[in-house]
C-alpha cells in the first residue's frame, strides 16, 4: 500500500520524504489556506523535492471552470494529480481530463455508487473520506471494503485511496482489506513508526552496551 501525506506543509513533506516512506501527497484547498502561501508556490515546492504524485484540487464547480483549472495545475509539473468533486460536472470534467491524459483524482467520495462512476469516467484515483464518515456514525471503513471489492469484480484500474484518515488502525484497516493508497495527517504517519516497546527495548540495550568491555 503506498503511504501519502495529507498536508500541504514543506516540512512535514521533506520530513518523511528523507526518511524513504513516503509515496505522495495530497491536498485540499482548506489544508492549502492552513499555509498562507500562494497556491502555486506550495504546489512547486513540493513537486520539487521529486513526490511522484501530488494531489492538487480545482475550485471551480462547472465543467468549463474544472477543465481550465485542471489544465493549468497539470502544466505546473508532470506529478500533479487533478482532484476534482464528485458531483456531475466533476465526472464531466474528469472524463474530458483523463482522455487528454492527465491523471484525475476524484474527491469527495462517500458512497460506493459515486466510486462506481468514479472508476467509469476514468479517474485514475478515488478518493472515499473515511473519517468524516465515522464522524455522522457510519463506518468508513465499510465503503472501503466495497470499493476494492467492487473494482476487483470488474478489473477497473482506478486506485483506490483511503482519505479522511484520522488514526494508526485507519492505516491498518485500509492495508488489510488491500486499498491501494491511505493518506493520513503528519501526526499519524509518525504514530506509524512508534512502539513504546520498541523505546524500551532501545534504552535497554544502550545501557547493557556500556557494561560491555571496551577496547
Ligand atoms: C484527501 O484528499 C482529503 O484532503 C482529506 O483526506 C480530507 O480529510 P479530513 O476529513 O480530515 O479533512
Amino acid at each position: 500500500m503506498k503511504l501519502f501525506l495529507d498536508t500541504a506543509h514543506l516540512t512535514e513533506i521533506q520530513t518523511m520524504w528523507d526518511i524513504g516512506i513516503l509515496d505522495g501527497v495530497t491536498t485540499n484547498p482548506s489544508l492549502v489556506a492552513k499555509e498562507g502561501r500562494k497556491f502555486d508556490d506550495v504546489l512547486k515546492e513540493i513537486t520539487a523535492l521529486g513526490i511522484p504524485s501530488v494531489s492538487a484540487e480545482v475550485v471551480a464547480t462547472d465543467t468549463d471552470g474544472m477543465l481550465a483549472e485542471g489544465r493549468r495545475l497539470r502544466e505546473i509539473h508532470p506529478s500533479i494529480y487533478v482532484k476534482c468533486p464528485m458531483t456531475p460536472a466533476g465526472l464531466k470534467a474528469t472524463k474530458i481530463l483523463a482522455s487528454e491524459g492527465t491523471r484525475v483524482n476524484m474527491t469527495l467520495v462517500f458512497s460506493a455508487n459515486q466510486a462506481l462512476l468514479a472508476a467509469k469516467v476514468g479517474a485514475a484515483y478515488v478518493s472515499p473520506f473515511i473519517g468524516r464518515l465515522d464522524d455522522i456514525s457510519e463506518v468508513g471503513m465499510e465503503l472501503i471494503e466495497d470499493v476494492v471489492q467492487i473494482y476487483r469484480n470488474y478489473s477497473f484500474a482506478t486506485e483506490v485511496l483511503v482519505a479522511s484518515v484520522r488514526h494508526p488502525i485507519h492505516v491498518l484497516e485500509a492495508a488489510k482489506i488491500g486499498a491501494d493508497i491511505c493518506t493520513m495527517p503528519y501526526a499519524v504517519m509518525e504514530k506509524l513508526v512508534q512502539h513504546p516497546l520498541t523505546d524500551i527495548g532501545l534504552a535497554r540495550f544502550l545501557a547493557d552496551w556500556q557494561k560491555v568491555p571496551k577496547g
